[in-house]
Parts: C-alpha cells; structure tokens; sequence
C-alpha cells in the first residue's frame, strides 16, 4: 500500500524525493508535485521520469537516462520512452500556486487522483520564504515604499492553507527558514499565527469546522494544538540541524510536521541523531578541478597567474608576520602543479566513494560513470588571490578569516563600502575540511565568495555537484538549467538525504 504525496513548491525535489525513495518508492508515491520554475520544473520531471522507470524496472527507461548523462549527444529520455516521461510529466507539472488558473488546474489534478478520498495522504513543501528570511527582510527593509503587509508572498501560506484545507491530508509537512520564527507583520508574530491556522485550517479560512491537526517538532515530543496559547510554546522546538542527522551542512531550518488529530498519533517519532559527516568526506572524492579566469583562461594563463599570486601573498604573509598562513600557502602552492582538471560537465571516469555509511550508500550508485553538475566557475584574478589567502588561512587557523582584520594583505580588501564597518565580515569564507559545512543557500548562485574551496590549489568557489552533495543529492540527480539556475535549486532544496529520515517518521506516525 502506498500513500499519495502533494509535493507544493516543489523546487527541485529535494523533500520530495526522501518521500518518493522511501523504500524504493513502496511507502510513498507522488501524486503531483507543483512548481513555478522553469529549471527546477525540468529537474522535477527528470527525476520523476528516473525514479518511475527505477522502481518499475524498466531497463530501457534506465539505459536512456544513464545514455543521456552520459553524453551530451545522446537523444533526452522523453524521446526514447515516451511512455514513461508521461507518467513524468504527469507527476511533475509546471504550476504557478495563487494563480487562479493554476489554482484550478491543481484542484483538478488532486480530485483526479483521488487524494481526498485516501485517508492517509501527505502533503509536503513549505511555502516560499524570501518575505520571511532574515537577510529577506533586512533587503527589504531599505527599499523606500516596502510595506510587509502588502507583500503578497508572505500570505503565499494561506494557498497552502487553502489546499489542506480541501484534502483533508493526513499529515503536512512544512518547510521554512528560521527567520520565521521572528517574521512580524502588524507587530504580530507570523509563526504564531501560522501554528494557529494550520492547528484549524478550516476555521482560518473562514470555513465551516473541517479536520485539525495536532503540529509535532520532529526532534522532540514538543506539539502544538487549537486551544494553546503559541506564546507557551518555545517555538525553536521546531528547528531541525541537519548536521545532527547524518548530513554534511549546518542547515537550520523550521519543519512542522502536521498530523491530523483523529489519527490520535502521540509524537512519539523523532529523527534519530546520526554520525556528523565533514565536509572532506562529502566532497573530496570529487575530481579536483582548477577554477577559470574570467577573462583570457587557459591552463597556462591560469597557473601562472595564481603561481605568481601565490608567491606574492607568501612574501606579503611573511613580511607581516603571518607565518602559519605564509606555511600553509607554501603547501598548497606546492599542490599548483600537481593535476587539476578544467573541469567540464562530464568529467570522467567516475567511481563511486568507498566509504559505505549511510551517507555515502545514499548518494553512489555505480550505473553513473561520469560526474553531473561538476563544472567549475570563473572568477576574476583578484577573487582567487581571495580564495587562495581564505582556503591557507582555514588550512592554518581551523577557521575562516573575519573580514577587515584578517584580510591585511595588500589586495585583498575588497572594494567594498560596507568592509570596514563589519557588515561583511563572512564576505569571504572558506569551507572548512573537517566540519559539516556552512548553510548552502541560493546566494550561492550570485558568487562564490560564502562557498570557497578548502584546497587553496583549486582556488575556486564549490561547484554545483559539490553544493549538491553537501545537500545530500545522490550523484545521479541531474540538475537541469543553466549553471546559475542549478544553484539556486540546490541552495533551495531541503536535503534530500533528511527528507528521507523525516519519510520514515511521517510512515511511521501513520502507521
Ligand atoms: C524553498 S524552494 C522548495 C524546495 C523544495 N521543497 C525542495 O526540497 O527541493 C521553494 C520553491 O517554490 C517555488 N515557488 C515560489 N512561488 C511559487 C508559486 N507561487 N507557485 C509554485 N511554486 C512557487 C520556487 O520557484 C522555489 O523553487
């Protein structure tokens, strides 16, 4: 028996494939999942298509997938098995929520797979989060005539609320930045009154008495339900550290986990701590791959431009009295020579990682030979000065350098208004080899800077398959769109490999 799944705002798939893999698909199926951009929606109906003729065994299926990573010449799945890319297509669908249009079209859609009339579907995905981040708000902030209020996405909730609402699902699942738990509007908490409308969705909307749910934090026996006062509760019960369960990035976010109250669960399921997974195990059994100038690369260009940027620091360190960073620069100039690649999408031959945690089984998968998404960025010449001064400087002192009174060297200060007054004091930051990394967000897809390379010798920000990785993406998970737009879907994503373990707990609440 299957459970249906309603995947809203569905970005790449990162929480709906946890959902989806469970089990090799036998717990849960994906009815519909909905999302507005372009890229992602093509991500989306990718995996969809990879996913269906996995779990039916569909060799010929299978082979035009892995062809299709495997070269760029090779013709897209969708025209090789038509049939199942339907069944794709079908499940992924390219949908704009609060458009009436759409609206209408999802409405559709649900009442054709009969997802009311199951007693045990589960609906996913957290309603977009730019109006409520913090770095959002602060944004917002300065520009002259913003009024929260009348900021349409922070009541993009209420489209969600509205579909609960509809299908009565048996369990929510709600995704959110931590911001949200001090977003205000009107002086009033918004989490507070999201806790209190998804308690009572019904009477939020100003319905007739529907179901209500019971809201659980997913770490602890902590709960919310209609009749509580939210302002007893400690409302970061609800955050979940990724890095505490087996992934490789210090990722925090809000999840509500939303079961319907005549299914008398008691919260008793929790996300059970796992390993913590360093960055260095994540990522180094990747190619290394040398960055790119953006203007005039080659190889030659590129090495003797950071060859003797590398020896223009160490001078400069020594000279200042930086001497474990001029040391640790000697180490990784000594690595310039060694063999970094250009770095191009299908760099191969690919092998699968040897370690066989959870981790590292989650994300191999010995069909793929090539490296997807591997493609390293350019920068500017004065940006890999930075990124070679950050990745020795992480190398010496186990910590990234902090802004102005760290960047001493001559150079290497950006030209940046707000530098000296600390507002950009992470501008720069280097991810540590022995730790999970910092939170993978979307700015990733502007530059580099946050998300540097721990090898000063590679001298470049992580590339999409690497930011994928920290984000627990198996590598056969190809991400569509141009290199910009596939950030972005992976900084949004929800780790696919946490999705999985909140999978298992939603199958065993309703169970
Ligand atoms: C935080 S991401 C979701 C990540 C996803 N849950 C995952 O795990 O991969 C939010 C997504 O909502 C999409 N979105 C924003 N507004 C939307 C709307 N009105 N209708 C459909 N999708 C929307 C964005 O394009 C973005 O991909």
């Amino acid at each position: 028996m299957t459970y249906p799944v309603i995947d809203l705002f569905a970005g790449p798939g990162g929480l709906g494939e946890g959902f989806a893999s469970l089990k090799d698909g036998q717990t849960f199926k994906i009815a519909v999942s909905a999302e507005m951009e372009e890229s992602a929606h093509k991500t989306l109906t990718l995996r969809a298509y990879f996913r269906h003729v996995r779990n039916a065994g569909d060799e010929k299926g299978l082979r035009a997938y892995y062809d299709f990573c495997h070269s760029d010449t090779a013709p897209h799945p969708s025209v090789v098995v038509p049939s199942a890319w339907a069944v794709a297509k079908q499940e992924a669908q390219r949908l704009t929520l609060g458009e009436e249009q759409d609206n209408a079209t999802l409405d559709h859609l649900l009442r054709k797979a009969k997802v009311r009339q199951n007693d045990r579907t589960v609906l996913i995905g957290g309603p977009p989060c730019q109006a409520y981040s913090l770095v959002g708000r602060s944004r917002n902030r300065g520009k002259k005539d913003y009024v929260a209020e009348e900021d349409h996405r922070h009541f993009l909730y209420r489209e969600y609320l509205r579909v609960v609402q509809k299908n009565r699902p048996a369990v929510f699942v709600m995704e959110n930045v931590k911001g949200i738990l001090t977003a205000k509007v009107n002086g009033r908490l918004v989490f507070h009154d999201i806790l209190r409308d998804m308690a009572a969705p019904s009477e939020a909307l100003g319905k007739a008495r529907g179901p209500r749910y019971r809201i659980h934090s997913l770490v602890n026996s902590d709960v919310f339900e209609t009749g509580m006062d939210p302002r007893d509760i400690d409302v970061t019960r609800f955050v979940i550290e990724a890095e505490k369960y087996g992934i490789p990035q210090c990722r925090h976010r809000v999840i509500l986990l939303g079961i319907r109250e005549d299914l008398k669960y008691d919260g008793r399921h929790h996300l059970k701590p796992a390993q913590p997974i360093s960055l260095k195990e994540a990522i180094f059994d990747l190619p290394p791959l040398r960055s790119r100038l953006s203007s005039g690369d080659s190889d030659e260009a590129w090495r003797g431009e950071v060859k003797a940027m590398a020896e223009r620091l160490q001078e400069d360190a020594i000279r200042n009295g930086l001497d474990q960073v001029a040391l640790a620069m000697r180490g990784e100039a000594l690595n310039l020579g060694g063999s970094l690649e250009t770095g191009n999408l299908r760099y191969g031959p690919r092998q699968n990682p040897k370690s066989k945690d959870r981790y590292h089984r989650w994300i191999s998968d010995s069909r793929l030979n090539v490296w997807l998404n591997h493609e390293a960025r350019s920068h500017m010449a004065s940006d890999l000065a930075r990124y070679f001064y950050v990745a020795s400087f992480g190398k010496a002192h186990g910590r990234t350098p902090k802004g102005h009174q760290n960047f001493t060297l001559d150079g290497l200060a950006p030209n940046h208004k707000n530098w000296e007054t600390g507002h950009f004091i992470d501008r720069f930051r280097v991810q540590l080899e022995a730790e999970p990394s910092t939170t993978v967000t979307s700015h990733i897809a502007k530059d580099g800077h946050y998300f540097v390379h721990p090898d000063g010798a590679q001298c470049r920000a992580l590339t999409v398959r690497e930011a994928a990785r920290l984000q627990s993406f198996p590598d056969n998970y190809f991400l569509q769109g141009n290199r910009t737009q596939q950030y972005q879907q992976v900084g949004n994503a929800v780790p696919a490999l946490l999705s999985s373990q909140i999978a298992q707990v939603v199958s065993n609440a309703i169970n």
